[in-house]
């Protein structure tokens, strides 16, 4: 069965191109982002791995780690990672997992027939650093995701964590938050003094609080 969100993710030792991982030992105590591609040498995968490794900073600030699988060797992702250096202008500093024997895909269900039998489909997963799984999306193989938004998410889930709000449509770090439904408005405004504004009895916005 598919990965829900909130079930514990399966651990799975695997080679990269960073040699072999126990994914839960590499994860350690961080949140990792985990993202399939289709193919090495093709060219939207280029430019995604490429802009991911020129985000890895901004995954870095916010306590996470990447990693990259497809159904190709570990050889063959070496190899590639030449080609995203010189295209793509970056250093490539995360491991690409590589799965010819599909252990990895088939545990996390990246592989998906209707759409292609035998290659990865753009998978995305967000993994807290308890194991749980917080986030999953799959983007088909003709267009490159926007890794922006999964930086996003990751702000959004580690505000969300630690403070009792959401974060509406298209919010941004520093951008106004909502008061989850479970507080009534008075205690609202006493846990959030930077002030709560009522506009419907459900709908109470509020300064992000950790700014
Ligand atoms: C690409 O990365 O460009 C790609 C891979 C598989 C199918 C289509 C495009």
């Amino acid at each position: 069965m598919a990965l829900r969100l909130g079930d514990t993710v399966p651990n799975f030792t695997q080679d990269s191109s960073e040699g072999t991982i126990d994914f839960y030992d590499w994860a350690g105590d961080s949140w990792v982002v985990l993202f399939s591609h289709p193919a090495d040498f093709t060219p939207v995968c280029t430019t995604e791995l490429g802009m991911v490794a020129k985000l890895k900073p901004e995954f870095d600030q916010r306590n996470a780690k990447v990693i990259a699988l497809s159904v190709d060797t570990a050889e063959s992702h070496k190899g590639w990672i030449g080609d995203i250096n010189e295209t793509q202008s970056t250093t490539l500093n995360y491991p690409i997992l590589a799965d010819p024997d599909r252990k990895v895909s088939d545990l996390y269900d990246m592989i998906h027939p209707n759409a292609n039998n035998t290659l990865t489909v753009r998978s995305v997963f967000i993994v807290d650093p308890q194991k749980k799984l917080r986030l999953t999306f799959t983007y088909p193989a003709s267009t490159g995701r926007n890794f922006d938004e999964i930086l996003r998410v990751l702000d959004s889930l580690q505000l969300t964590d630690g403070y009792s709000v959401a974060t509406p449509a298209n919010w941004e770090d520093g951008g106004d938050c909502v008061v989850v439904p479970s507080i009534p408005t008075d205690k609202a405004r006493e846990k959030f003094p930077k002030g709560v504004t009522e506009i419907k009895p459900y709908l109470r916005m509020t300064p992000q609080p950790n700014k």
